[in-house]
């Protein structure tokens, strides 16, 4: 198991795995760009800008780690969110959790959505369990972080051009590094507080 990352290894991963194929024509560095920048022009918080820039990143590990498709669920999603822990807060990597839950949400109840969607996204839905079923999908919507969760997955739809966005990893570390001393400073309040209380 790979351990949590640091703002360093996450550069690293970019610099190393960023371009490879995202699968539909764009990068991972680029798509990854593409889904921040969005969500910045559409006014979303900054723990959603960076789960939209970092959404994929368990992808990059697992490439990173010489894993070859081999026709499973690579469950990166899950990876991702872990690979952050410790370094972001739950405002980030939730979102990042449940993107692909989304997924198979927006596959269930919005009509057209499926049709939509290219054939390797069709692919990666069969290996991630299909479309939800009605019990499911209506248990997903009760879900905390359920919008942010559809907003990322919007995100992730859009965020495939094949025009260059014109942005760089280095224009988000700003933000994460606020993000990650805001994390640091709950925890350290969080951990302060429950001395206080034993
Ligand atoms: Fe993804
Ligand atoms: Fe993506």
């Amino acid at each position: 198991m790979t351990p949590p990352l640091t703002l360093e290894g996450i550069a690293r991963l970019y610099a190393d795995q960023g371009r490879n194929h995202y699968g539909e024509g764009v990068s991972q560095i680029e798509h990854a760009l593409q889904c921040a920048s969005l969500a910045e022009a559409a006014g979303e918080p900054d723990s959603l800008v960076i789960a939209a820039l970092l959404h994929d990143i368990g992808h990059l590990a697992a490439d990173a780690d010489g894993a070859v498709g081999d026709g499973t669920d690579d469950r990166h999603e899950v990876t991702g969110a872990q690979l952050l822990k410790g370094l972001f807060g739950e405002a980030v990597r939730r979102p990042i959790a449940l993107h692909v839950a989304a997924k198979r949400y927006l596959c269930a109840v919005e009509p057209g959505y499926f049709e939509a969607l290219s054939e390797a996204s069709k692919e990666s839905l069969r290996l991630q369990g299909g479309p939800f079923d009605a019990v499911a999908a209506a248990a997903f919507a009760r879900r905390p972080g359920f919008r942010e969760a559809v907003a990322l997955r919007r995100l992730d739809d859009a965020g495939k051009s094949l025009r260059p966005c014109g942005r760089r990893l280095e224009d988000f570390e700003p933000i994460m590094r606020r993000l990650i001393a805001e994390a640091a400073a709950r925890q350290a309040g969080g951990s302060g507080l429950r001395s206080f209380r034993v």
